[in-house]
Protein backbone atom coordinates (compact mmCIF):
# COMPACT_ATOMS: atom_id res chain seq x y z
CA UNK A 1 0.00 0.00 0.00
CA UNK A 2 0.75 3.71 -0.99
CA UNK A 3 2.14 5.17 2.17
CA UNK A 4 -0.01 8.53 3.44
CA UNK A 5 1.53 12.06 3.33
CA UNK A 6 -0.04 15.15 4.46
CA UNK A 7 -1.75 15.52 1.04
CA UNK A 8 -3.98 12.01 1.08
CA UNK A 9 -7.03 12.77 1.50
CA UNK A 10 -8.93 11.62 4.74
CA UNK A 11 -12.44 9.70 4.66
CA UNK A 12 -14.69 9.83 7.45
CA UNK A 13 -18.14 8.61 7.47
CA UNK A 14 -18.63 9.20 3.32
CA UNK A 15 -17.22 13.02 4.19
CA UNK A 16 -13.82 13.56 2.26
CA UNK A 17 -11.16 15.57 3.99
CA UNK A 18 -9.08 17.03 1.20
CA UNK A 19 -5.65 17.07 3.17
CA UNK A 20 -4.85 15.83 6.75
CA UNK A 21 -4.28 19.72 7.57
CA UNK A 22 -7.14 21.07 9.76
CA UNK A 23 -7.19 24.80 11.51
CA UNK A 24 -7.57 23.97 15.02
CA UNK A 25 -10.63 26.24 16.69
CA UNK A 26 -9.09 29.59 17.76
CA UNK A 27 -11.48 31.80 19.78
CA UNK A 28 -11.11 35.37 18.21
CA UNK A 29 -13.76 36.81 20.54
CA UNK A 30 -14.88 39.57 17.66
CA UNK A 31 -18.33 39.44 18.03
CA UNK A 32 -19.86 43.04 17.86
CA UNK A 33 -22.49 42.93 20.57
CA UNK A 34 -22.98 40.54 23.02
CA UNK A 35 -25.46 38.47 20.99
CA UNK A 36 -23.06 35.77 19.65
CA UNK A 37 -23.47 36.87 16.11
CA UNK A 38 -20.85 36.13 13.64
CA UNK A 39 -19.29 39.23 12.48
CA UNK A 40 -17.25 40.32 8.90
CA UNK A 41 -14.04 39.25 10.95
CA UNK A 42 -15.03 35.45 11.36
CA UNK A 43 -16.07 35.51 7.91
CA UNK A 44 -12.61 36.43 6.91
CA UNK A 45 -10.17 34.93 9.40
CA UNK A 46 -11.85 30.97 8.19
CA UNK A 47 -12.37 32.02 4.72
CA UNK A 48 -8.78 33.18 4.66
CA UNK A 49 -7.92 29.68 5.75
CA UNK A 50 -9.97 27.82 3.40
CA UNK A 51 -8.55 29.85 0.83
CA UNK A 52 -4.74 29.06 2.66
CA UNK A 53 -4.99 25.15 2.01
CA UNK A 54 -6.66 23.80 4.98
CA UNK A 55 -8.53 20.63 4.57
CA UNK A 56 -10.59 21.28 7.58
CA UNK A 57 -11.64 24.65 8.66
CA UNK A 58 -12.38 24.35 12.52
CA UNK A 59 -14.29 27.37 13.75
CA UNK A 60 -13.73 28.45 16.92
CA UNK A 61 -15.04 27.25 20.50
CA UNK A 62 -18.97 28.18 19.68
CA UNK A 63 -20.94 28.86 22.85
CA UNK A 64 -24.26 26.45 23.04
CA UNK A 65 -26.51 28.72 25.10
CA UNK A 66 -25.31 32.49 26.18
CA UNK A 67 -23.79 31.50 29.77
CA UNK A 68 -21.51 29.30 28.14
CA UNK A 69 -19.37 32.14 26.42
CA UNK A 70 -15.75 32.47 27.52
CA UNK A 71 -16.22 36.00 27.15
CA UNK A 72 -19.38 38.34 26.40
CA UNK A 73 -18.04 38.81 23.05
CA UNK A 74 -17.36 34.98 22.13
CA UNK A 75 -19.33 33.41 19.10
CA UNK A 76 -22.68 31.45 19.70
CA UNK A 77 -24.95 29.14 17.76
CA UNK A 78 -27.97 29.07 20.03
CA UNK A 79 -30.18 30.20 17.42
CA UNK A 80 -31.78 30.04 13.71
CA UNK A 81 -30.30 33.63 13.91
CA UNK A 82 -26.55 32.11 14.41
CA UNK A 83 -26.29 29.42 12.08
CA UNK A 84 -27.70 32.37 9.12
CA UNK A 85 -24.84 34.25 10.09
CA UNK A 86 -22.18 31.90 9.59
CA UNK A 87 -24.10 30.64 5.85
CA UNK A 88 -22.32 32.39 3.94
CA UNK A 89 -19.09 31.97 5.53
CA UNK A 90 -19.42 27.84 5.55
CA UNK A 91 -20.55 28.17 1.83
CA UNK A 92 -17.21 29.90 0.87
CA UNK A 93 -15.13 27.11 2.70
CA UNK A 94 -16.81 24.79 0.24
CA UNK A 95 -16.30 27.09 -2.78
CA UNK A 96 -12.51 26.70 -1.90
CA UNK A 97 -12.61 22.56 -1.65
CA UNK A 98 -12.58 22.65 2.04
CA UNK A 99 -14.58 20.96 4.65
CA UNK A 100 -16.07 23.41 7.41
CA UNK A 101 -16.39 22.45 11.56
CA UNK A 102 -17.42 24.18 14.03
CA UNK A 103 -16.34 23.49 17.69
CA UNK A 104 -19.98 23.23 20.21
CA UNK A 105 -18.51 25.04 23.48
CA UNK A 106 -20.10 25.66 27.06
CA UNK A 107 -17.01 27.36 29.01
CA UNK A 108 -18.94 26.40 32.66
CA UNK A 109 -17.14 27.93 35.56
CA UNK A 110 -14.65 29.14 33.10
CA UNK A 111 -17.10 31.60 31.69
CA UNK A 112 -18.20 35.39 31.82
CA UNK A 113 -14.21 36.60 31.61
CA UNK A 114 -11.75 39.23 30.23
CA UNK A 115 -10.86 39.17 26.80
CA UNK A 116 -7.31 38.18 26.31
CA UNK A 117 -6.46 41.67 25.38
CA UNK A 118 -8.36 43.17 27.79
CA UNK A 119 -6.57 45.15 30.99
CA UNK A 120 -8.34 43.52 33.03
CA UNK A 121 -7.97 39.47 33.86
CA UNK A 122 -10.24 36.59 35.17
CA UNK A 123 -14.05 37.54 35.58
CA UNK A 124 -15.94 39.86 34.67
CA UNK A 125 -18.25 41.36 36.75
CA UNK A 126 -22.33 40.92 37.12
CA UNK A 127 -22.84 44.35 37.45
CA UNK A 128 -20.87 44.95 33.93
CA UNK A 129 -21.35 42.37 31.07
CA UNK A 130 -20.77 39.10 32.98
CA UNK A 131 -23.38 36.40 34.89
CA UNK A 132 -23.47 33.20 37.32
CA UNK A 133 -21.25 30.72 35.45
CA UNK A 134 -21.99 27.40 35.73
CA UNK A 135 -20.33 24.07 36.59
CA UNK A 136 -19.91 20.38 38.00
CA UNK A 137 -19.22 21.88 40.95
CA UNK A 138 -20.48 25.07 43.38
CA UNK A 139 -16.50 26.11 43.43
CA UNK A 140 -15.86 28.90 41.09
CA UNK A 141 -12.34 29.07 39.02
CA UNK A 142 -9.49 29.71 41.57
CA UNK A 143 -9.57 33.40 40.04
CA UNK A 144 -8.90 36.37 42.92
CA UNK A 145 -12.59 36.63 43.66
CA UNK A 146 -15.49 34.98 44.72
CA UNK A 147 -17.67 34.64 41.46
CA UNK A 148 -21.01 33.14 41.66
CA UNK A 149 -20.95 29.40 40.22
CA UNK A 150 -23.84 27.61 40.38
CA UNK A 151 -23.33 23.59 40.70
CA UNK A 152 -25.63 22.36 37.61
CA UNK A 153 -28.39 20.32 39.35
CA UNK A 154 -29.32 17.03 37.53
CA UNK A 155 -31.87 18.38 35.88
CA UNK A 156 -30.17 20.99 34.72
CA UNK A 157 -27.41 18.67 33.28
CA UNK A 158 -29.74 17.13 31.26
CA UNK A 159 -30.82 20.70 29.89
CA UNK A 160 -27.15 21.38 29.10
CA UNK A 161 -26.88 17.84 26.68
CA UNK A 162 -30.08 19.42 25.14
CA UNK A 163 -28.31 22.60 24.27
CA UNK A 164 -26.16 20.73 22.69
CA UNK A 165 -28.81 19.26 20.82
CA UNK A 166 -29.91 21.91 19.53
CA UNK A 167 -27.03 24.15 18.82
CA UNK A 168 -25.90 20.96 16.59
CA UNK A 169 -29.25 21.49 14.77
CA UNK A 170 -28.48 25.15 14.11
CA UNK A 171 -24.94 24.38 13.23
CA UNK A 172 -26.36 22.16 10.79
CA UNK A 173 -28.45 24.54 9.55
CA UNK A 174 -25.28 26.91 9.09
CA UNK A 175 -23.72 23.99 7.17
CA UNK A 176 -20.81 22.52 9.17
CA UNK A 177 -19.96 19.57 8.26
CA UNK A 178 -18.22 18.61 11.21
CA UNK A 179 -19.76 19.40 14.69
CA UNK A 180 -16.42 19.02 17.44
CA UNK A 181 -17.57 19.01 21.20
CA UNK A 182 -15.58 20.37 22.99
CA UNK A 183 -14.49 18.48 26.30
CA UNK A 184 -10.82 19.82 27.02
CA UNK A 185 -9.27 22.80 28.44
CA UNK A 186 -10.79 22.94 31.59
CA UNK A 187 -14.38 24.51 30.46
CA UNK A 188 -17.56 22.85 30.95
CA UNK A 189 -17.32 19.08 29.99
CA UNK A 190 -13.86 18.25 31.34
CA UNK A 191 -15.49 19.95 34.97
CA UNK A 192 -17.27 17.14 34.62
CA UNK A 193 -14.80 14.45 33.43
CA UNK A 194 -11.93 15.24 35.90
CA UNK A 195 -12.12 14.57 39.67
CA UNK A 196 -10.44 18.03 40.24
CA UNK A 197 -13.59 19.67 39.61
CA UNK A 198 -16.83 17.13 39.69
CA UNK A 199 -17.46 16.35 43.27
CA UNK A 200 -21.11 15.38 42.86
CA UNK A 201 -22.77 12.52 43.97
CA UNK A 202 -25.73 12.23 41.60
CA UNK A 203 -25.45 10.09 38.13
CA UNK A 204 -22.97 13.02 36.84
CA UNK A 205 -20.24 12.08 39.37
CA UNK A 206 -18.29 9.87 41.15
CA UNK A 207 -17.39 6.67 39.46
CA UNK A 208 -14.97 6.88 35.80
CA UNK A 209 -18.82 5.70 34.07
CA UNK A 210 -21.10 8.90 36.00
CA UNK A 211 -17.90 11.43 35.00
CA UNK A 212 -18.16 10.38 31.41
CA UNK A 213 -21.85 10.15 31.20
CA UNK A 214 -22.03 14.31 30.13
CA UNK A 215 -20.13 13.56 27.56
CA UNK A 216 -21.10 10.56 26.03
CA UNK A 217 -24.83 11.88 26.27
CA UNK A 218 -23.76 15.15 24.40
CA UNK A 219 -22.07 12.89 21.58
CA UNK A 220 -25.18 10.49 21.32
CA UNK A 221 -26.96 13.77 20.61
CA UNK A 222 -25.00 15.42 18.40
CA UNK A 223 -24.63 12.06 16.56
CA UNK A 224 -28.63 11.69 16.55
CA UNK A 225 -28.66 15.30 14.67
CA UNK A 226 -25.99 14.46 12.53
CA UNK A 227 -26.68 12.98 9.30
CA UNK A 228 -24.85 9.29 8.67
CA UNK A 229 -22.60 10.08 6.29
CA UNK A 230 -20.91 12.81 8.46
CA UNK A 231 -18.24 12.86 10.66
CA UNK A 232 -18.49 13.71 15.00
CA UNK A 233 -14.98 15.14 16.23
CA UNK A 234 -14.27 15.47 20.13
CA UNK A 235 -11.69 17.22 21.76
CA UNK A 236 -10.21 16.01 25.07
CA UNK A 237 -7.36 16.84 27.46
CA UNK A 238 -6.01 13.98 27.43
CA UNK A 239 -4.50 14.58 30.95
CA UNK A 240 -5.06 17.34 33.33
CA UNK A 241 -0.81 18.03 34.13
CA UNK A 242 -1.87 17.52 37.95
CA UNK A 243 0.16 14.74 39.99
CA UNK A 244 -0.61 14.81 43.91
CA UNK A 245 -4.37 14.53 43.67
CA UNK A 246 -7.39 12.23 41.59
CA UNK A 247 -7.19 13.68 38.19
CA UNK A 248 -8.24 12.68 34.51
CA UNK A 249 -5.40 11.46 32.69
CA UNK A 250 -4.25 9.64 29.87
CA UNK A 251 -5.43 5.82 30.76
CA UNK A 252 -8.98 7.25 31.20
CA UNK A 253 -8.81 9.35 28.04
CA UNK A 254 -7.95 6.29 25.97
CA UNK A 255 -11.23 4.45 27.93
CA UNK A 256 -13.16 7.48 26.76
CA UNK A 257 -11.94 7.33 23.26
CA UNK A 258 -13.25 3.81 22.51
CA UNK A 259 -16.67 4.69 24.99
CA UNK A 260 -17.10 7.49 22.04
CA UNK A 261 -16.36 5.66 19.41
CA UNK A 262 -19.62 3.55 21.10
CA UNK A 263 -21.51 7.10 20.96
CA UNK A 264 -21.09 7.68 17.11
CA UNK A 265 -17.73 10.27 17.60
CA UNK A 266 -15.28 9.74 14.61
CA UNK A 267 -12.22 11.72 15.73
CA UNK A 268 -10.22 12.46 18.94
CA UNK A 269 -8.61 15.57 18.82
CA UNK A 270 -6.25 15.37 21.68
CA UNK A 271 -5.26 18.17 23.33
CA UNK A 272 -4.09 18.83 27.61
CA UNK A 273 -4.39 20.55 30.48
CA UNK A 274 -6.43 23.67 31.69
CA UNK A 275 -8.90 22.22 34.58
CA UNK A 276 -6.47 24.08 37.07
CA UNK A 277 -4.27 27.10 37.46
CA UNK A 278 -2.09 24.20 39.44
CA UNK A 279 -1.08 21.96 36.53
CA UNK A 280 2.47 21.35 35.83
CA UNK A 281 3.15 21.26 32.18
CA UNK A 282 6.21 19.45 31.90
CA UNK A 283 7.07 20.85 28.46
CA UNK A 284 6.24 23.19 25.71
CA UNK A 285 7.58 22.80 22.24
CA UNK A 286 7.51 20.66 18.83
CA UNK A 287 4.75 18.22 18.97
CA UNK A 288 4.66 18.34 23.26
CA UNK A 289 0.70 16.59 23.10
CA UNK A 290 1.92 13.81 20.62
CA UNK A 291 2.56 11.32 23.24
CA UNK A 292 -0.86 11.31 24.29
CA UNK A 293 -2.39 11.16 21.11
CA UNK A 294 0.05 8.28 20.17
CA UNK A 295 -0.95 6.73 23.60
CA UNK A 296 -4.21 6.93 22.95
CA UNK A 297 -3.47 5.27 19.41
CA UNK A 298 -1.89 2.91 20.13
CA UNK A 299 -4.01 0.99 23.02
CA UNK A 300 -7.56 2.23 22.39
CA UNK A 301 -9.67 -0.68 21.17
CA UNK A 302 -11.95 0.59 18.92
CA UNK A 303 -11.14 2.35 15.42
CA UNK A 304 -11.76 5.71 16.33
CA UNK A 305 -9.34 8.27 14.77
CA UNK A 306 -6.95 10.53 16.31
CA UNK A 307 -5.24 13.98 15.55
CA UNK A 308 -2.41 15.90 17.32
CA UNK A 309 -2.37 19.52 18.09
CA UNK A 310 0.13 21.44 19.99
CA UNK A 311 3.46 22.85 18.42
CA UNK A 312 3.17 21.69 15.17
CA UNK A 313 4.72 24.62 12.75
CA UNK A 314 6.59 23.44 9.89
CA UNK A 315 5.47 21.48 6.71
CA UNK A 316 7.78 18.77 7.04
CA UNK A 317 6.76 17.97 10.68
CA UNK A 318 3.25 17.68 9.81
CA UNK A 319 3.87 15.56 6.81
CA UNK A 320 6.06 13.65 8.64
CA UNK A 321 3.20 12.67 11.26
CA UNK A 322 1.04 11.15 8.62
CA UNK A 323 4.04 9.38 6.69
CA UNK A 324 4.91 7.56 9.76
CA UNK A 325 1.68 6.89 10.78
CA UNK A 326 2.04 8.35 13.99
CA UNK A 327 -1.83 10.24 13.54
CA UNK A 328 -4.17 10.49 11.25
CA UNK A 329 -5.09 14.06 11.51
CA UNK A 330 -2.33 17.23 11.72
CA UNK A 331 -4.32 20.33 13.51
CA UNK A 332 -2.38 23.71 13.76
CA UNK A 333 -3.21 26.65 15.63
CA UNK A 334 -0.95 29.76 15.72
CA UNK A 335 0.98 28.72 12.61
CA UNK A 336 -1.78 29.65 11.09
CA UNK A 337 -2.71 32.72 12.88
CA UNK A 338 0.96 33.58 11.56
CA UNK A 339 1.12 32.04 8.03
CA UNK A 340 -2.64 31.71 6.69
CA UNK A 341 -1.61 30.53 3.15
CA UNK A 342 0.73 27.57 5.85
CA UNK A 343 -1.79 25.04 3.77
CA UNK A 344 -0.51 26.17 0.10
CA UNK A 345 3.35 26.86 1.48
CA UNK A 346 3.32 23.09 3.16
CA UNK A 347 2.22 22.09 -0.94
CA UNK A 348 5.52 24.02 -2.18
CA UNK A 349 7.56 23.69 -0.06
CA UNK A 350 6.90 19.43 -0.03
CA UNK A 351 6.82 19.46 -3.75
CA UNK A 352 2.93 18.74 -3.70
CA UNK A 353 1.57 21.80 -5.25
CA UNK A 354 -0.54 19.39 -7.61
CA UNK A 355 -2.19 18.07 -4.20
CA UNK A 356 -3.22 21.44 -2.69
CA UNK A 357 -3.33 24.29 -5.50
CA UNK A 358 -3.68 28.21 -5.20
CA UNK A 359 -6.72 28.80 -6.03
CA UNK A 360 -6.89 30.34 -9.59
CA UNK A 361 -6.47 34.24 -8.96
CA UNK A 362 -3.24 33.24 -6.82
CA UNK A 363 -1.60 31.62 -9.56
CA UNK A 364 0.61 34.06 -10.50
CA UNK A 365 1.66 34.72 -7.12
CA UNK A 366 2.66 31.19 -5.96
C1 LIG B 1 -6.71 28.69 21.15
N1 LIG B 1 -7.02 27.37 21.46
C2 LIG B 1 -8.34 26.96 21.47
N2 LIG B 1 -8.64 25.63 21.64
C3 LIG B 1 -9.90 25.19 21.52
O1 LIG B 1 -10.14 24.00 21.67
N3 LIG B 1 -10.91 26.08 21.24
C4 LIG B 1 -10.70 27.40 21.08
O2 LIG B 1 -11.61 28.16 20.77
C5 LIG B 1 -9.37 27.87 21.24
N4 LIG B 1 -9.08 29.22 21.13
C6 LIG B 1 -7.76 29.62 20.99
C7 LIG B 1 -7.48 30.94 20.64
C8 LIG B 1 -6.17 31.33 20.40
C9 LIG B 1 -5.90 32.73 19.96
C10 LIG B 1 -5.11 30.39 20.54
C11 LIG B 1 -3.70 30.77 20.28
C12 LIG B 1 -5.40 29.10 20.95
C13 LIG B 1 -5.95 26.35 21.47
C14 LIG B 1 -5.57 25.99 20.04
O3 LIG B 1 -6.68 25.44 19.33
C15 LIG B 1 -4.43 24.97 20.00
O4 LIG B 1 -4.86 23.77 20.60
C16 LIG B 1 -3.17 25.48 20.71
O5 LIG B 1 -2.87 26.80 20.30
C17 LIG B 1 -1.96 24.56 20.45
O6 LIG B 1 -1.74 24.41 19.07
P1 LIG B 1 -0.62 25.29 18.28
O7 LIG B 1 -1.03 26.71 18.38
O8 LIG B 1 0.69 25.00 18.96
O9 LIG B 1 -0.67 24.76 16.87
Amino acid sequence: AMTDDLFTPLELRETEIPNRLMLSPMCQYSCDGLDGLATEWHNVHLGTRAVGGAGLVMAEATAVEPRGRITPHDLGIWSEEHADALKRTTDFIESQGAVSGIQLAHAGRKASTHRPWADENGYVPIEDEGWEVVSATDEPYPYETDHPTHALTTDEVEGVVESFREAAEHALDAGFDVPEVHAAHGYLLHQFLSPVTNDRDDKYGGSFENRTRIVREVVEAVRDVYPDDKPVFVRISATDWIDDEPSWDVEQSTRLADQLSEAGADLIDVSTGGISPKQNIEWVGPNYQLRFAEHIRENKTSDIKIGSVGGITTPEQADALVRNDRVDLTIVGRKFLRDPYFGLHAAQELGQEDANRPPSQYLRGF
